[in-house]
């Protein structure tokens, strides 16, 4: 999967998507991230990429010049499957939506700032509109690296147990049962005898049933959700 980022802010996206399991997909030229600094696009002086908003309030508007070379460019090159614009009124991000964008090769992501960007911007080239949650960020950047994080830990062959992300929260509506590992027994707290029993189905079943208590005490909403 190729994923290109445009955004004003190119360093916040530099560390967390180069650590960890990103890297390694990386490595496994599974995932290739590219940072488009916009401001690169600017075409006057002063490499200003954003402006007043017409008919006044506070707040400045990303330029739509900018960002149509640099959008241009980039599906002159080759098409894309999605081109996502981060904002707090977008479509909420969920886990069904990671699972989607895996299985896409090509995928642009515009980060927002400040007031937003131009509302040309999202008429003539975003296909989806997307929200990391209700609550406002100084800027897309870290919603991108959300769904960079974690849509590129699902792609084929990233994870090496190719089980361990069917077992994560979410991917069933359940919330993941709990974990425990050595010492079997700490200062008297004991791990849960049939996870040391060796019986594979009973074990099973035990998790199933932690995974559904857990759901209904702490996101009953995700039962009612469809499937
Ligand atoms: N930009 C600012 N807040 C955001 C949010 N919650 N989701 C996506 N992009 C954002």
């Amino acid at each position: 999967m190729r994923i290109d980022i445009l955004t004003l802010f190119p360093e916040i996206l530099e560390s967390p998507l180069n650590y960890s399991i990103l890297k390694r997909a990386k490595e496994k030229g599974l995932l290739q991230i590219f940072l488009h600094n916009i401001r690169d696009y600017a075409m006057n002086k002063h490499k200003q990429a954003d402006d007043y908003a017409f008919g006044g309030g506070a707040g400045m508007v990303m330029m739509v010049e900018p960002i149509d070379l640099c959008i241009s460019r980039l599906t002159a090159e080759r098409h894309y499957d999605e081109i996502l614009y981060l904002t707090p009124d977008g479509e909420k991000f969920t886990q069904r939506m990671a699972n989607y964008l895996a299985t896409k090769t090509h995928i642009m992501m515009l980060c927002g700032h400040y007031k937003g960007v131009d509302q040309r911007v999202r008429d003539h080239f975003i296909t989806r509109e997307v929200s990391v949650g209700d609550y406002v960020l100084s800027g897309g950047e870290i919603a991108a690296s959300v769904i960079v994080d974690c849509a590129g830990r699902l792609i084929p062959g990233v994870l090496s147990d190719e089980t361990s992300a069917l077992m994560d929260s979410f991917q069933d509506n359940l919330l993941a049962p709990p974990v425990y590992t050595r010492p079997a027994s700490y200062k008297g707290w004991k791990v849960p005898d049939v996870l040391l029993s060796g019986h594979a189905t009973k074990i099973d079943e035990w998790r199933h049933q932690q995974s559904l208590e857990r759901t209904r005490k702490l996101r009953p909403d995700l039962l009612e959700e469809e499937e």
